[in-house]
């Protein structure tokens, strides 16, 4: 199986919920400790091979194009005042053999709507989508997991992990059956269910590896749950074409599109920060005790 070369990166949503922060630059710039969400997701592409990189980008989004592009000014002011640390943190955030490639949506019709804006970025090979609300922290990267997942078996592939029931109502859910191969395929899909009608509590987190086929069936999608193009209902259409397997990857996952789950995020990224780390469980101690 030839290796997955293309990420794409959806962050053309506005972020209402953390308003007023994201009023003027994108949720996706807001940072974990010291790094932007948007910068971890790139890391864990091209840390499972991806060399083209595709974000898919709408309003009050030039933050992002800016991120990942050289800033020679800066540069030359770092290397002037010797800050060699700093220098080498903005100097090399995407390797020069890796292409990043920025497609608007001008619309803000969905998530199934802004995949399909890829098409053409994209071309007839398989990709990964990586959504970076979803922020997973392991060792090895949940991306590279499900890469060799396809290497193995092919197909399409869904990062999944099991939510409270009374949760589902916020993700993709799926129904799933054993393959002899030892793979499981998904028999069912449904978008944001409530609990009674959820298929299981086996939830879609947001880590796709999925086929091209996935294209013509996000061409002939309607508007689905929340009035949305949804990717969840084209692979619902896809499962009756070919196998859409899921991967239990390992990891601990953090819900950044939530306020407390960026704020676990950024206690536990602090905790375990190579130089932070130490002071900081010791200040933690200390508000724990005042
Ligand atoms: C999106 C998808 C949903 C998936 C979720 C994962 O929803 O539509 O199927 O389970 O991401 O985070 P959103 O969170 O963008 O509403």
């Amino acid at each position: 199986m030839p290796r997955i070369r293309t990420a794409v990166f959806p962050v053309a949503g506005r972020g209402t919920r953390f308003l007023p922060a994201t009023k003027a630059q994108p949720k996706e710039m807001l940072p974990i400790v010291d790094k932007p969400l948007i910068q971890y997701a790139v890391e864990e592409a091209l840390e499972a091979g991806a060399r083209k990189l595709v974000f898919i980008t709408g309003a009050s989004k030039r933050a992002l194009e800016d991120h990942f592009d050289v800033d020679p000014e800066l540069e030359r002011a770092l290397e002037q005042s010797g800050k060699t640390d700093q220098l080498d943190a903005i100097r090399n955030i995407v390797p020069s053999d890796a292409t990043c490639l920025f497609v608007r949506q001008g619309r803000p019709l969905g998530l199934g709507h802004a995949v399909l804006c890829t098409r053409e970025a994209v071309g007839d090979e398989p990709f990964f989508v990586h959504l970076a609300d979803d922020l997973i922290h392991s060792d090895v990267p949940c991306l590279k997991q499900m890469a060799d997942h396809h290497a193995e078996h092919g197909h399409s592939v869904l990062g999944v992990e099991t939510v409270p029931m009374d949760q589902t109502r916020n993700y993709g859910v799926v129904a799933v059956e054993d393959e002899p191969s030892g793979a499981q395929r998904v028999t069912r899909i449904v978008e944001k269910p409530k609990p009674e009608d959820a298929p299981s509590n086996l939830a879609v987190v947001g880590r796709y590896i999925l086929t091209p086929a996935i294209y013509d069936h996000l061409a002939r999608t309607g508007k689905g749950a929340g009035g949305e193009i949804q990717l969840t209902d084209a692979i619902a259409n896809l499962l009756a074409d070919e196998p859409v397997h899921v991967l239990r990857f390992s990891g601990r996952r953090y819900d950044c599109g939530s306020k407390i789950g960026y704020l676990r995020a950024t206690v536990e990224y602090a905790l375990r920060h190579p130089e932070l780390g130490e002071n900081f469980r010791a200040y933690l101690q200390g508000v724990w005790e005042r």
